[in-house]
């Protein structure tokens, strides 16, 4: 798909570039040319001619556009006009010059921009312009004069008129008229006159009445006209012969004149219009262009004036034609053009249009085929689905049976349970001769009996609740005796883990609709929770807050526990969710099954956990939130799940006292760590039969351990503050506690745990429900063992070397105390603090860490080193007793002998000589 449309986007720029570059071609030959044009003259046929000339000349070429600029024959005008032609970098300018000076400056600019410069009729003092275009003036004076001279009479007066040094037109034409009469001293110039002095031409007639003029030579057909009417004025006008210049096929120009008999001749003298654009044209092509461009001249007189007449006219007609032509052509170029832009557009569109085709084509296929695949993959889906619905229906219907069975199973539960209950009632009701002993196995029971009843209630309930087959029968309640019934069944409870647990109303009256048994068990999960969380000497309270304007009543349930993390508040009421910092055994329905309660009563729960945990029940007040068929009117009486031990706290503290205070030395000590006070209660009373016990519930375990060294430790796993696993490995990777064998407990049975219990170096891993013959059998092989070990340390003292093992800490420790003591050997003031200290533990500890491992006090052992390492010289060196007794620190050799012989029943001396 990517290639195809990068494909398609290179066409269509391929096609952009190949047209853009046809019309780039195209322009570049029809470049456009942009001509300046500026008249110095405006009022003037001549002038009108020139202009037109021009501009059909220009119109016949379509890429030049003329700008024609006219001043009023003022030349700064003029300048200023050639100026902005040079600023905008126009091709060429045709200037037709008012004066010869006044443009130098100007058109040495022109030259210095590289603008070609064609001057026509008008030349200018400077040679800066490209060229110049124009009749031969001269030549012109030349021919008036000999036209006059050709006349053939003898004596000949001529007159002139001329315009004035400044206009090259009239000094040349003057020149060459003189040039011609000065050769012949027939004719006579008698008078010449400035164009504006024609009043003086008057007066000279009047004047010089008896002179004849033969002649008036006039610089142009115009002057040549107002000198005749200034003549016919005085009525001279037959008696003088006007030649003038120019010829203009216009009414009273000089063909006109000729043909009115008003002038002998006009000379005529073409615009150059034309030739100047044509020359521009060549000049910017490059072509060479001759700095003077001469125009034809010829005599307009009477024999040929019709004819000229005619010509100009058919050329002045023939130019029209030729514009109106330019004009079609242009016309229709600009409709080629279009057509062009329009056949390149369709050629485009057509393209496209292939392309796209061809495109669609291929989608097409490509389509064809996905859709086959897809197909495909469709129909082994719906197979995958169909196969995964009768899945779906066999797991269901696997999991129905199941269900099925654990429900019935657990109903099964329920008869022996609640007659294992009911005897234990009877039992402790009607046998008052029952030993305090017997009445606290009992309660243990009975707790433990109802807890497996409630848990077995709380899974039949998750099942009646999954098939929505709990129905609210609520009857009329008054809530502070209601709470007050559930709270007091958790008082002994309090009191056993010196938990301060107040209850507090508001509205000791309040009446409010609730189903008992299904609102007892909201109460029994949550207190229950409370308990479960809240350490020993925390605090846990009940309080029901009412206020008369509101429809709804609030039961809040605080305590000051560990909490819940404020990420897992929101999922703490779905099924079998456990909180990350619950170490407990957990079911994970009890408070799912507390919020759907709620909610049957239509009320609502919240939970917010910041330091404990604060649970909120909102009650609707009266019975209008209920259905008809929700409300009974002779509730159940509720069952109390407690029996009145009346021993039960003697009990207790008995146990505790027994096992803390009358320790017997000769016993071994055991640390109980546990937080079920059932339990913990239960292992006190079996194990203080055998051994001094202490108990901790794993608060602060650790520096306990270190200050008791107890002879070993029952753990439990699942503790509130670290796990039974941590502990442990603390425990054995600790110089001081190493030794000690722990016997973990747990519930957790699977093999992970079984391999993280075995790596923290625990020595038993008992799982929950365990016997207690195993459990003290255990107890029992782990003392044996840990005495054989003793015995194989004691015994063999110096063969426990240092064998870069740190596998064994308690070999190690051995190793590093023999090190020590050897160092000292001939010491006799080392001490005890001295060793304890260079084994980083205090004094108490080593004395209980030898005693442990080695069974002996470490004075006692420092000296049997002393000992076996002298028996060793004895035996292996030459050395003399008391150079031994000093060796080894003792203070005299005496005392040495003494000592030697208390040990090994003979003196050092007698010893050596029996060996050799
Ligand atoms: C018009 C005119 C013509 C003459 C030419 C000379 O202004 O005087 O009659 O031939 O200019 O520049």
């Amino acid at each position: 798909m990517v290639n195809i449309q990068s494909f398609f986007k290179q066409i269509i720029l391929f096609l952009c570039l190949v047209f853009s570059g046809c019309d780039y071609q195209e322009n570049s030959s029809q470049e456009k040319i942009t001509i300046g044009f500026s008249q110095g003259i405006w009022n003037h046929p001549f002038r009108t001619l020139m202009n037109e000339t021009i501009q059909a000349e220009a119109s016949i070429h379509d890429n030049v556009s003329l700008i024609s600029k006219i001043s009023d024959a003022d030349e700064n005008e003029q300048i200023r006009h050639i100026q902005t032609f040079i600023d905008q970098g126009v091709d060429a300018i045709i200037i037709s010059a008012v004066n010869d000076i006044a443009l130098i400056d100007v058109i040495s600019k022109a030259k210095s921009k590289n603008i070609p410069i064609i001057l026509l009729d008008r030349k200018i003092s400077s040679n800066d312009y490209t060229t110049y275009i124009g009749a031969d003036n001269i030549q012109i004076g030349r021919t008036a004069a000999n036209r006059i001279i050709s006349s053939g009479k003898k004596e000949l007066n001529v007159i002139q008129f001329y315009v004035g040094d400044d206009a090259s037109p009239s000094v040349e034409r003057r020149l060459g008229f003189k040039q011609i009469i000065d050769e012949h001293p027939n004719v006579k110039l008698v008078a010449e006159f400035e164009y504006w002095d024609l009043k003086g031409f008057s007066e000279y007639l009047k004047n010089n009445a008896e002179e004849t003029i033969h002649y008036a030579f006039a610089f142009n057909d115009f002057i040549a006209y107002q000198a005749w009417q200034i003549a016919r004025e005085i009525g001279r006008e037959d008696e003088i012969k006007f030649i003038g210049v120019d010829g203009l096929n216009t009414p009273d120009g000089g063909i006109d004149l000729v043909k009115q008999k008003i002038l002998d001749a006009s000379i005529l003298y073409p615009t150059g219009g034309n030739e100047a654009i044509t020359t521009a044209l060549d000049i910017i092509k490059n072509k060479q262009v001759n700095k003077y461009i001469p125009l034809e001249t010829t005599v307009i007189d009477l024999s040929n004036a019709e004819i000229m007449e005619n010509q100009f006219s058919k050329i002045s007609n023939q130019q029209k034609v030729i514009e109106n032509q330019a004009k079609a052509i242009k016309k229709q170029i600009s409709r080629f053009e279009s057509q062009q832009n329009l056949l390149i557009t369709s050629g485009v569109l057509s393209f496209l249009l292939l392309l796209l085709l061809g495109y669609s084509l291929y989608s097409f296929f490509v389509i064809r085929r996905t859709n086959r695949v897809l197909a495909l993959n469709n129909k082994r889906i719906t197979t995958q689905r169909n196969q995964l619905k009768k899945n779906e229906i066999i797991i269901r219907e696997n999991n129905e049976t199941k269900f099925i069975f654990f429900t019935g199973l657990s109903h099964e539960f329920k008869t022996p349970l609640t007659l294992i209950i009911s005897s234990i009632e009877t039992l402790v009701e009607q046998n008052s001769s029952l030993t305090k002993k017997w009445i606290n196995e009992l309660e243990l029971i009975f707790n433990n009996s109802n807890r497996l009843l409630r848990l077995i209630n709380q899974l039949l309930d998750f099942r009646k609740i999954e098939d929505r087959k709990f129905y609210l029968k609520a009857s009329k309640t008054n809530l502070n005796h209601f709470s007050k019934s559930i709270i007091n069944d958790f008082k002994r409870e309090a009191r056993k883990k010196n938990i301060q647990f107040n209850f507090v109303t508001n509205n000791e009256e309040l009446e409010v609709f609730l189903d008992r048994n299904l609102m007892d068990k909201v109460y029994f999960n949550l207190l229950s929770n409370a308990f479960k969380f809240t350490p020993n000497n925390g605090s846990i309270k009940v309080e029901i807050k009412d206020s008369e304007e509101s429809n709804h009543v609030l039961i809040e349930f605080y305590d000051d526990g560990i909490g819940i993390p404020e990420k897992e508040l929101g999922q703490l009421f779905k099924p079998f969710f456990k909180g990350t910092n619950n170490r407990k055994k957990s079911s994970g329905i009890g408070l799912f099954l507390t919020k759907q309660f709620v909610e049957l009563h239509k009320g609502n729960i919240t939970v917010e956990s910041n330091k404990g945990t604060k649970f909120s029940v909102h009650l609707y007040k009266g019975n209008s939130h209920l259905d008809e068929d929700e409300i009974i009117y002779q509730p159940d009486d509720l069952k109390s799940n407690t029996l009145n031990f009346d021993l039960e706290e003697i009990i207790y503290e008995e146990v505790i006292e027994d096992t803390s205070q009358s320790s017997n030395p000769e016993k071994y000590s055991v640390l109980i760590i546990e937080d079920n006070i059932d339990l913990m209660s239960f292992l006190s009373l079996k194990l203080s039969n055998e051994y001094n016990v202490y108990t901790s519930n794993g608060v602060d375990v650790i520096q306990e351990v270190f200050e008791l060294i107890p002879d070993f430790i029952i753990c439990d796993v699942n503790l509130p503050e670290k796990s039974g696993f941590d502990i442990c490995t603390i425990l054995k990777n600790d110089i001081k506690t190493s030794h000690i064998p722990i016997i973990l407990l747990t519930a957790l049975g699977d093999n992970e745990s079984y391999k993280k219990g075995m790596q923290s170096g625990a020595d038993l891993y008992l799982k929950k429900p365990f016997s207690y013959s195993i459990l003290s059998q255990s107890i029992k092989s782990l003392l044996y063992n840990r005495e054989k070990l003793r015995y194989y340390f004691t015994n063999n003292i110096y063969r426990i070397e240092h064998k870069n093992s740190l596998e064994n800490i308690d070999e190690n420790f051995i190793i590093q105390l023999n090190q020590i003591i050897r160092e000292n050997f001939e010491n006799s003031s080392f001490t005890v603090e001295q060793l304890a200290k260079q084994l980083h533990i205090s004094r108490v500890q080593l004395y209980r860490k030898v005693k442990a491992v080695l069974g002996m006090n470490v004075s006692d052992y420092i000296n049997n080193f002393k000992l076996e390492n002298a028996k060793a010289q004895l035996e292996n060196t030459k050395m003399t007793v008391s150079q031994i007794a000093y060796a080894n620190g003792f203070s005299s050799p005496n005392y040495f002998s003494t000592t030697f012989k208390n040990k090994f029943g003979t003196s050092p001396g007698a010893y050596r000589k029996n060996k050799s």
